[in-house]
C-alpha cells in the first residue's frame, strides 16, 4: 500500500513536494479540476517519468501548469486572444494551446513533438503554493494510470498510481470534478479540444462561437483517444429504466428504481455539481457484481457537454 505517500496539503508539505519536483521527482497534488501527476516540465528525465508512471503513449503532451499569464509568456507566444481569455479565466479550469517559443525552457518531451504547448494557470491555494514554491512550470497530466478515470481525491490517486508517485499532497476533494476545457488558439480560428470545467457558453462569451475539433482533428489532441476515462464495467448511456443487475448513475429528481444500487449526480439536476461527483461515483459504481452502470440523460449544456464527452468515450471504449 501506497498510503504512507499521502500527505496532508499542509505548509511544510507543499516546501517538501517543492523541493521533491526541483530534484526531478513525482508529485500528485489538487488543482480545482482534478489531481495532477505533477513534474518539473523543465527537466526532461522528470518528465520522462511521468509517462512511465501512467504507462501513457509517448505521443501524448502534457499540460503545463504557471501561476499565471506572466509565467506562461516565458514558454509560450501570447496573443491578443489568449491575454483577453487569460485575464478574465486565469486562474481556472481552462487550458490553452499555445505556439510554444524556441527560446523555452520545457522540456520537448512535454509537447510529445508538436510545435505548440498546452498551458494554463490552476485555481485552488495548493496548486499554487506548490508552483510557487516550486518556482518551475509544472507539467501534470491527470494523475491515474492511462485509461483510467481521473481522480478528484488523493485516495483516488493511491489507488490509481501507488509507488510510482513520491508524494500525493492531500487537499480534499477537488471541487469542479472534471478536466480543464483545452481550447487552441495556435489557429487562425480557435478550436474546442476538449469540453471541460470552463463552460462552452462562457468562452463563448468572450470568443463568440466555437467550432468543435471534429474527428479527423483528434490528432491536434492526441490525448482525445477513444479508449480514456474508461471504467472496467460497460455503460449504458442515455437509459430511462434500469435492470436489476445494472448500478445506475441518475441525474435529477425523477429516477428509475429496481437498480442493485444508485447513486445520484445532482439530485437537483445541476450540471456543475454533476461534474464534481462524476469520477468519484463512476469510480464507486464500477464494480464487479454488476452487468453494467447505467448512466441516465444528462443535458447537453455548461458542464453538461463535459460530462457527455467523458462518458461517450468511456461507453465506447469497448463497443
Ligand atoms: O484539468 C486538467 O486539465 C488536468 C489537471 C491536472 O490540470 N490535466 C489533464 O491533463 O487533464 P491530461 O494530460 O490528462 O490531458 C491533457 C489534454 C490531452 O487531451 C492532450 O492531448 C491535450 O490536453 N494537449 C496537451 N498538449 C497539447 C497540445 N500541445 N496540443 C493539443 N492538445 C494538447
Ligand atoms: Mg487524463
Amino acid at each position: 500500500m501506497s498510503g504512507q505517500r499521502v500527505q496532508p496539503a499542509d505548509d511544510a508539505h507543499v516546501a517538501e513536494a517543492a523541493r521533491v519536483l526541483r530534484a526531478g521527482g513525482l508529485v500528485a497534488f489538487p488543482t480545482e479540476t482534478v489531481y495532477g501527476l505533477g513534474a518539473d516540465a523543465s527537466n526532461d528525465d522528470a518528465v520522462a517519468r511521468i509517462f512511465a508512471a501512467k504507462a501513457r503513449p509517448k505521443f501524448n503532451p502534457l499540460i503545463v501548469h504557471v501561476l499565471d499569464i506572466d509565467a506562461a509568456a516565458a514558454h509560450v507566444r501570447i496573443d491578443d486572444r489568449a491575454r483577453t481569455l487569460a485575464s478574465r479565466f486565469w486562474p481556472g479550469p481552462l487550458s490553452l494551446v499555445l505556439p510554444r517559443r524556441e527560446d523555452s525552457a520545457l522540456s520537448l518531451l512535454v509537447s510529445a513533438g508538436l510545435d505548440t504547448v498546452a498551458i494554463r494557470a490552476p485555481r485552488g491555494d495548493v496548486a499554487q503554493a506548490l508552483i510557487a514554491a516550486t518556482d518551475r512550470p509544472i507539467a501534470a497530466p491527470s494523475a491515474n494510470r492511462s485509461g483510467e478515470v481521473s481522480p478528484t481525491t488523493a485516495e483516488h490517486v493511491a489507488d490509481s498510481l501507488g509507488d510510482a508517485v513520491d508524494i500525493i499532497l492531500d487537499g480534499g476533494p477537488c471541487p469542479v470534478g472534471v478536466e480543464s476545457t483545452v481550447l487552441d488558439l495556435s489557429g487562425e480560428v480557435p478550436v474546442l479540444l476538449r469540453p471541460g470545467g470552463l463552460a462552452v457558453e462562457e468562452l463563448e462569451t468572450v470568443v463568440g462561437p466555437l467550432r468543435r475539433a471534429g474527428e479527423g482533428e483528434v490528432a491536434r489532441s492526441p490525448g482525445m483517444l477513444a479508449r480514456h476515462y474508461a471504467p472496467s464495467r460497460p455503460l449504458r448511456l442515455d437509459a430511462r429504466a434500469v435492470r436489476a443487475d445494472e448500478a445506475l448513475l441518475a441525474f435529477g429528481v425523477e429516477v428509475p428504481a429496481g437498480a442493485a444500487e444508485a447513486l445520484n449526480l445532482s439530485p437537483s439536476g445541476d450540471t456543475t455539481e454533476a461534474a464534481a461527483n462524476l469520477f468519484a461515483m463512476l469510480r464507486t459504481l464500477d464494480r464487479p457484481e454488476f452487468a453494467a452502470i447505467a448512466v441516465m440523460p444528462i443535458p447537453e449544456h455548461g458542464l453538461g457537454l463535459a460530462i457527455n464527452d467523458r462518458l461517450r468515450r468511456a461507453a465506447g471504449a469497448r463497443s
